[in-house]
């Protein structure tokens, strides 16, 4: 053999060690042995899926208690699958206000460019949300708490109507993560995930899932992934199962910093109000409590009415809180976010007079995170 077919065509036992995880497996080309091969179901091609993506679809469906996942390269091209496989031109979708913005946007322009026509509801109509249904409604899309402001949806009534009517729910469990809400056993048909947030945990890698329990659903979606093209890389699924092995232990003391923050906000003076569902003095927290088996550390925060200058002056103080988007990794987060808030009634869980904050808590020291936000305020009326 010459050097440069040797330099090809040199490779070893491939699964020669017995790792605890599965190997990476970077590719798209697979070696097809017979041309049997071609006509059965087997995994042919990268693009498919390879071993580390059959365990994180395995893993994911017993998060969510599902019978088939299908993983995408971010949450929102979740969001736009389990959305756009589930309906056809003439079809009417029905959707959440507080739902994820980008997500959103999805039911607004590509929908209406695919044909399908859609509402968007009030998170908190509850059962009067059959008064929206069309006859051509074919789809439900929810999040719960709302992305922003953290209203609950009331889950069981929404799920009743909806099977009364034949019509799917598609739920943004990206929240809850599949440790502290599992919307699949409370009757919803397809659950999504942002796997960017909690599950892959770093803030390193992008990643999405869909979820179902309905061999219906699943080829639907299949199709749809098939012909689209979506995939995940073998790294990013890699991170992506790598973050589920210790998930329910990070969330517990997100959780724990996340109760912790909003009781010491919640006594500040520069806070009117927080947004936690699993406080008492949340007004859907009977919802949580009936539906949900834990907070995660993300929640919202109204202030009391300031000078914008005083806002920057707080924001651009704080050390240990950064601010940017996203959420779920280890770090402390404090955004911002009332240019994003694009809510459809005056709801008064909206209401407010100061800027609206959103805050992860990460899983620094809860004193340390106190005290930087102790510092930031005294700036604010320097
Ligand atoms: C609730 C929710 N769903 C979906 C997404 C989209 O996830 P990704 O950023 O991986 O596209 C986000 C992102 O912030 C989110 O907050």
């Amino acid at each position: 053999m010459k050097d440069k077919t040797k330099l090809i065509h040199r490779h070893g036992d491939r699964h020669r060690f017995n790792t605890v995880n599965p190997p990476i497996e970077r590719a798209s080309t697979l070696l097809i042995s017979t041309r049997e091969t071609l006509q059965g179901k087997s995994t042919v091609y990268g693009r498919m899926g390879l071993s580390v993506h059959r365990e994180l679809e395995a893993a994911m469906c017993d998060l969510e208690s599902a019978d088939y996942a299908f993983l995408t390269s971010n949450g929102l091209q979740a969001c736009a699958l389990a959305s756009a496989a589930l309906v056809k031109a003439g079809d009417h979708v029905l959707y959440a206000d507080c739902l994820y913005g980008p997500n959103r946007r999805f039911c607004q322009r590509r929908l209406r460019s695919m044909g399908v026509t859609s509402t968007r509801f009030s998170a908190r109509i509850g059962q009067q949300i059959e008064t929206l249904i069309q006859p051509e409604t074919r789809l439900i899309i929810l999040e719960s708490p709302g992305s922003l402001t953290f209203e609950l949806v009331d889950l069981q009534a929404i799920v009743k109507v909806a099977r009364a009517h034949n019509i799917i729910t598609v739920f943004d469990n990206t929240w809850g993560a599949g440790v502290f809400h599992r919307p699949l056993e409370l009757g919803v048909d397809v659950v999504v995930q942002a796997l960017t947030k909690y599950v892959v945990g770093h803030a390193d890698t992008m990643a999405g899932a869909v979820m179902t329990r309905s061999t219906k659903i699943a080829n639907q979606i299949e199709r749809c992934k098939q012909d689209w093209g979506f995939s995940l890389s073998p790294d990013d699924a890699y991170t992506a199962l790598r973050g589920l092995r210790t998930l329910h232990v990070r969330l517990r003391q997100h959780e724990a910093n996340g109760y912790a923050l909003a009781e010491w906000l919640a006594n500040r003076p520069e806070i009117d109000r927080v947004l936690h569902p699993g406080r008492a003095d949340h007004p859907d927290h009977h919802l949580w409590q009936r539906d949900f088996s834990g907070a995660c550390g993300l929640f919202g925060a109204i202030m009391a009415p300031i000078e914008d200058t005083q806002l920057d002056r707080f924001l651009e103080s704080m050390t240990l809180f950064k601010m940017g988007f996203s959420w779920g990794g280890f770090e402390s987060l404090l955004i911002p976010c009332c240019d994003q808030l694009n809510r459809l009634s005056k709801d008064p869980i909206h209401d407010r007079t100061g800027p609206l904050l959103r805050i992860h808590a990460g899983l620094e020291d809860i004193d340390d995170l106190t005290a930087d936000l102790a510092q930031a305020f005294a700036e604010i009326e320097r």
